[in-house]
């Protein structure tokens, strides 16, 4: 299927990544050479400008864009294009010196210091004046040049801010949404221990010093936290695009389990959906883990806008602020790149182009090193990925592959499950059971959108929500009609327990829980103690249960298996309800990814995926469609040992323009990309 091409201007898969010539500026035989290595690398665009505020503005008012002049004019004359970036990530010391409030308070109520970088305020009318001006002479300058292709929106936003004007706009922010005090106090169980409100003066955000036992308080602070950043990162789109509306914006964001802003509601005003991936490669006797968890938030970019995204950042080899600095075995580079590629990647950009020279990223792997030459393993990896890049364009520049199975990872859901007390307080592994359940489509490459509850359901056939101990107003409404019309619904233990205020549903099978739809409804949740199991038969298998252990009383449901012990021992574990045309499934424990495997290939069992084939352990099958409508299947090995696959056809790799058909065997780290 194809799209739009992300950057217009510049229709191909990007090479290229983080450069910062500021800190080059004495060095003008350094800033020359880059350019010729960056050419030798098959590099064709570079981000500028992200942490340049102090070299764009070294003192208020007064602006110094030559530098940047030449940089830019350079790179176009090679031909490499620009990303340029709004330097809102790191302040000048000026402005931090002159204006208190542009820094950030902190969870105790301390105002910080200058240092370090993403903790502006971003309530700050300072910051916002500020940035505006810098943003706009940016822009002005040089948003029509041929050589931009893109605006980086500030860095990796993230963060919370506990200053009084940031307090003051979230009982603002609480003031429209409740309208009264009785609504709010009802809304956040605000009678309980007396901490009922009546004045809005009273509201404190969750501090540590503070209020910390009204949970509804909690998940608003965080909404508020997430519409502010979005409220400001608007303030700098507003900036550029008024200059010139048609180039398009993007933010680089992090990995799954970076939450603490909802991506899903950030993305919206965004053109292009960007992030920087960095897993933990080799750090098991497999890399499925790591791949995993980057897999699963490529598909997590992928499904905010439903189109292609870029990779912003990765690394060439290792990067410097891991307990262990491991660099990336020969091949794992490129695999990785193939991977990010396979679930909709159009770039493989790198943190960063040259290592800087002192500081505390010094010793962050670059495209070039300290030695300042092309004759190093990571350099030459890394032109292999430029051209592999080359080769990849005409394939499957703007295109995605139509996805029929959602998994639901709604990140307020995730707020919440960190703030409650009870069930288990000692961790409850939202992660892992999101992880085990994605596990099989990954590796069958049934393609697979993550979303959020607010996402449209109707066009899947298998929607999974594991964990969703939060439903968000409507989704029952939504579910009933998903499976009603033949869908198949999995939820899994602790799902829909509360509303989106983090009150409990009452009554015993009720529309709200959902109960009619999944044909049970829930006594009570046991919690096991780490190390303590229950278990179940399901299919004739025997499977451990960890976690928790929820009691189910069946109305309309089949149970499918049921505990092996404890007073709960013949209940039911894993149930089926036929609804409508549609079935939904429920797994009452945590299960082990065997479980997950088994069960999701019987209830798979005839959606589309990458090849009919047995896929053995540690690869993962993943495909695009082409601008032909034909499958592009990307094979990958990330079991650090061979690994053979039998093809269920006679397809071209279409890096050799072979037929290939029969067994094929992929060596540690090896991919193939085969042309149906
Ligand atoms: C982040 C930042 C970069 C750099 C890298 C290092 O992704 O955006 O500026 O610090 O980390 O891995
Ligand atoms: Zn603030």
């Amino acid at each position: 299927m194809k799209d739009t091409a992300l950057t217009p201007k510049f229709p191909q898969m990007l090479h290229g990544g983080d450069y910062n010539p500021e800190q080059w500026k004495d060095y003008p035989e350094v800033l020359r050479r880059d350019i010729e290595l960056m050419r030798e690398a098959h590099i064709n665009c570079v981000s500028l400008g992200i942490f340049s505020w102090a070299d764009l503005e070294p003192e208020e008012g007064k602006f110094t864009f030559e530098w940047l002049d030449d940089v830019i004019e350079n790179l176009w004359q090679a031909g490499i294009r620009v990303i340029l970036a709004t330097p809102s990530g790191a302040r000048p010391h000026w402005l931090a010196q002159k204006y208190e409030e542009v820094l950030r308070v902190d969870t105790n109520g301390v105002r910080q210091h200058f240092g370090h970088r993403h903790n502006h305020c971003y309530t700050s009318p300072i910051y916002r004046k500020y940035i505006r001006i810098i943003d706009q002479k940016l822009a002005e300058r040089y948003a029509s040049h041929p050589a931009v292709i893109l605006w980086h929106i500030s860095n990796e936003f993230g963060g919370e801010c506990f200053c009084p004007l940031c307090q003051d706009a979230f009982r603002t922010f609480l003031q429209e949404k409740y309208g009264t005090l009785d609504k709010l106090n009802h809304d956040w169980w605000a009678h309980f221990w007396s901490h009922t409100y009546t004045d809005w003066s009273q509201i404190e955000p969750p501090m540590h010093i503070g209020e910390g036992s009204i949970h509804g308080l909690s998940l608003d602070w965080k909404r508020f936290v997430t519409k502010q950043t979005t409220d400001f990162m608007k303030w700098e789109i507003d900036t550029v695009k008024a200059v010139n509306p048609d180039i398009p914006v993007t933010a680089n964001f992090m990995e799954i389990y970076v939450y603490g802003l909802n991506y899903y509601e950030l993305s919206k005003p965004l053109d292009v959906i960007s992030w920087d991936a960095y897993p933990e490669w080799h750090i098991g006797w497999s890399d499925t883990y790591p791949a995993i968890v980057a897999s699963i938030t490529h598909d997590m970019m992928r499904s905010l806008k439903h189109r292609s995204f870029l990779l912003m950042e990765n690394t060439p080899s290792t990067t410097n602020w891991r307990g262990i600095s491991k660099h990336k075995k020969p091949g794992m580079h490129e695999l990785s790149l193939v991977n990010a590629v396979a679930h909709g990647s159009d770039s493989c950009l790198y943190f960063q182009i040259r290592q800087s020279r002192g500081s505390c990223e010094k010793f962050h792997s670059a495209v070039i090193s300290h030695t300042g030459t092309s004759n190093t393993r990571v350099f030459r990896e890394v032109t292999k990925a430029g051209s592999l890049l080359e080769t990849l364009t005409p394939a499957v520049y703007g295109t995605t592959s139509p996805a029929k199975a959602a998994l639901v990872h709604d990140v307020e859901n995730k707020w919440i499950l960190d703030v409650i007390q009870g069930p288990r307080n000692d961790g409850l592994d939202y992660f892992g059971t999101l992880f085990r359940c994605y596990h099989y489509l990954w590796q069958n490459g049934i393609t697979t959108d993550v979303v959020d509850q607010k996402a449209d359901f109707s066009g899947y056939d298998l929607v999974i929500l594991p964990m969703q101990y939060l439903f968000q107003d409507g989704v029952q409404y939504k579910l009933r009609v998903f499976v009603q019309n033949g869908g198949t619904l999995v939820t899994t233990a602790f799902t829909g327990v509360v509303d989106s205020h983090d009150l409990c549903f009452l009554g015993e099978d009720t529309p709200e829980k959902l109960s009619d739809v999944l044909g049970f409804w829930v006594e009570e949740v046991d919690a096991l103690y780490d190390g303590e199991k229950n278990s179940m038969v399901w299919d004739g298998k025997s499977y451990d249960l960890t976690e928790l252990c929820e009691v189910l009383h069946l109305t309309s449901a089949q149970a499918e298996a049921t505990y092996t012990s404890d007073y709960y021992q013949g209940m039911p574990v894993v149930t089926c309800n036929a609804f409508g045309k549609g079935k939904a499934y429920h797994v009452a424990a945590g299960a082990p990814q065997e479980f997950y495997d088994a069960f999701l290939a019987r209830i798979t069992d005839g959606m589309e995926r990458a090849m009919d084939t047995a896929v053995p352990d540690g690869v993962s099958l993943s495909w695009r469609e082409d601008a032909q409508g034909k499958k592009l299947i990307f094979v990958q090995n990330f079991a650090n040992g061979e690994r053979s696959l039998t093809l269920d056809q006679t397809y071209t790799d279409l890096l050799t323009g072979e037929a290939v058909s029969g067994d094929i065997c992929l060596g540690a780290f090896g991919y193939r990309i085969l042309q149906a």
